[in-house]
């Protein structure tokens, strides 16, 4: 017994991460207290079932009083109606409950990672993210909406019916006592191995769909390599393992199931056939019997509910403990308390002091070193360097998508530490390296740039960026869905609509990534006059890859393995020979 009531104390140990989720479930106290008051209600009528159906037999049926008989199967009817109610008001209070918890739990969770820095996004992958919010989410819902009900309920039945046996009989419930210990213990053994293996089973089949994800994403590599056998048979292999995993759980339960049958029903023979001797010699009344064999069946059953739900309890609490993890975690980009406030309108003023910079997850090799510069309102400056240079990441600094590691940024002055980082990339226009589009329509996506923009500013915009003419030649204008990730364009409309995007935020800083590299000279020629609109009165960073961007900006700054190795106009810097003089050499050509 102390062996077992220190199992059950680890084991209720392991639902203790379900303690997170008070701070959701506290806002509905009142739910939860109809919850429990119909809980108590229903658990009284169930209890009470049986001494009705015991008085229904002992007077009911001996047929003394005619009158008896009619109040006897009142009251029986009147307990089923009090059960059916209280009941279906627990199950609605409940499962309600469940819903809203849940619903505040996703909401609470997706507010919170969105809010994350990019940093954690670097180190997390993002289908585990995903699969918190939803099945993580899901397996709670189960949890908060039904086990949880069907754990405390049980309990209660159980406790309960105990104490009913014995005051029936305390004999017969003497005979149960010695009897129980031996139903329960190999329930509870064999419950433990079952609950193992659907846990395998659940991560086999994790393991596959992870597979599928990732393999479905690179499709275009996949059929390219010809590989479509060679993935097949992977996946093929992790469902296979998955399937293994299931029958061993399958085959396990199904034993575990026809073991339990047996000893409950043995067991409930075993004391009816010692009451109905009782019964016989006269020590026991018929009703008394029954009442005994239906209370020992709801605590049987009871105790068989608990064991069932208890698996999904402790998979819930696992999925609670990561969904804790995820909501304990501190973005380390966030405003300080008070930020600062722009000045309004910004004159956009940027200086980096002697920014030095590595990537967490490059502790040993510095991104930026040393890196100084300083750029009037208004200024045009180039960054040009080898790949690798380090020029996406002074632009990732300004936006404050990490803190430098030493030295400081400054906007207007302030130091962008002090600055709320909503408020400082609302003032900042990127067009990225990479554009990524929502697989949304042309409209979404260029509003992605100003929420309230008006159509017609989006299509302004778009002429702009030379991205009216293709779009408006879609089958459904700036309407068509532009497929997943707008695959549907190509690398060079993309980068297109994302200028116009930029140019639609209308922001005094503007940093340009390679925002020309997918276009062909010729509609780079066209969108130029649209970038030196869009720079005009705003300090912009520009990295480009072409010498005719690059010349008609104010300074040029050649960057080589995080360090500025020189600055200066285009002529200057050709007269000094060195970095800029060989990379224009290659690559400017054009
Ligand atoms: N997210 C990242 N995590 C770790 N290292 C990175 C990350 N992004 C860039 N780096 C590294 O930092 C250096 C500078 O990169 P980057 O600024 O992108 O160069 P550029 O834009 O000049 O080609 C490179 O050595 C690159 O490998
Ligand atoms: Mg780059």
């Amino acid at each position: 017994m102390t062996a077992d009531s220190k199992g059950r104390g680890a084991r209720l140990g392991a639902a203790a991460p379900l303690r997170g989720l008070w701070p959701f479930v506290r806002p509905y106290r009142g739910l939860v207290a109809l919850w429990l008051g119909a809980l108590g209600l229903s658990s009284v009528a169930t209890l009470t079932l049986p001494v009705a159906v015991r008085f229904m037999i002992d007077r009911g049926f001996a047929g003394e009083d005619p009158a008896a008989v009619d109040r006897w199967f009142a009251g029986l009817l009147a307990v089923a109606v009090m059960l059916a109610v209280a009941t279906a008001l627990r199950f609605y209070f409940v499962s309600l409950l469940g819903e809203k918890v849940i619903a505040d739990l996703r909401r609470g969770l997706y507010q919170r990672l969105l809010r994350l820095d990019i940093d954690f996004f670097e180190r997390t992958r993002a289908g585990e993210l995903v699969s918190r919010l939803s099945a993580d989410t899901e397996l709670l819902r189960t949890v908060v909406g039904s086990s949880a009900s069907v754990a405390l309920r049980s309990t209660v039945t159980f406790l309960g019916s105990s104490v009913a046996l014995v005051l029936t009989s305390p004999r017969l419930a003497g005979f149960a006592a010695i009897g129980i210990p031996l139903i329960i213990l190999p329930i509870v053994f064999f419950g433990r191995r079952v609950a193992k293996l659907s846990r395998e089973a659940q991560d086999r089949v994790a393991d596959a769909n992870a597979r599928a994800s990732e393999t479905l994403n690179a499709i275009h590599t996949v059929q390219s390599h010809a590989r479509e056998a060679h993935e097949s048979g992977r996946f093929a292999t992790a469902v296979g393992l998955a399937l293994a995993a299931a029958r061993l759980r399958i085959g396990t339960q199904a034993g575990l199931t026809a073991a339990v049958i047996v000893l409950i029903f043995g067991a409930i023979t075993a004391v009816l056939w010692v009451g109905a001797k009782d019964v016989i010699a006269g020590t026991m009344s018929a009703g008394q019997l029954s009442q005994f064999v239906l209370y020992a069946v709801i605590g049987a059953g009871s105790v068989g509910a608990l064991t069932e739900v208890w698996a999904e309890v402790q998979r819930a609490a696992g999925g609670m403990a990561r969904i804790s993890e995820l909501l304990a975690e501190e973005p380390s980009i966030r405003a300080p308390e008070p930020a600062r406030a722009l000045p309004a309108p910004l004159q956009g003023g940027i200086a980096f002091h002697g920014v030095g910079f590595h990537y967490p997850s490059r502790p040993d090799s510095a991104a930026l070193s040393d890196f100084s510069l300083q750029l009037e309102p208004g200024e045009t400056v180039a960054l040009v360097g080898p790949s690798g240079a380090g020029k996406s990441t002074v632009l990732q600094l300004l936006m404050r998508f990490h803190d430098p590691s030493t030295g400081r940024i400054e906007v207007d002055g302030i130091d962008l530490r002090e600055l709320d980082p909503v408020a400082l990339r609302e003032r900042i226009a990127l067009v990225p390296q990479d554009p990524l589009l929502f697989g949304a329509d042309a409209l979404e996506n260029l509003r992605y740039g100003r929420l309230e923009a008006s159509e017609d500013e989006v299509m302004e915009a778009a002429r702009s960026a030379e991205a009216h003419g293709f779009l408006s030649a879609l089958p459904d204008g700036y309407r068509t869905f532009l497929g997943e990730r707008g695959v549907r364009l190509s690398g060079g409309q993309q980068q297109r609509l994302v200028i116009a995007r930029a140019l639609l935020k209308n922001a005094p800083i503007l940093l340009l990534d390679e925002a020309t590299s997918a276009l062909d000279a010729q509609s780079e020629a066209l969108i130029q006059q649209a970038l030196e609109r869009l720079m005009a009165g705003r300090t912009t960073l520009v990295i480009a890859h072409r010498l005719a961007t690059v010349r008609r900006a104010d300074r040029i700054v050649v960057m080589e393995a995080g360090r500025i190795v020189a600055i200066g106009s285009h002529d200057e810097l050709m007269a000094q020979g060195g970095l800029y003089a060989e990379l224009a050499r290659l690559q400017f050509v054009a």
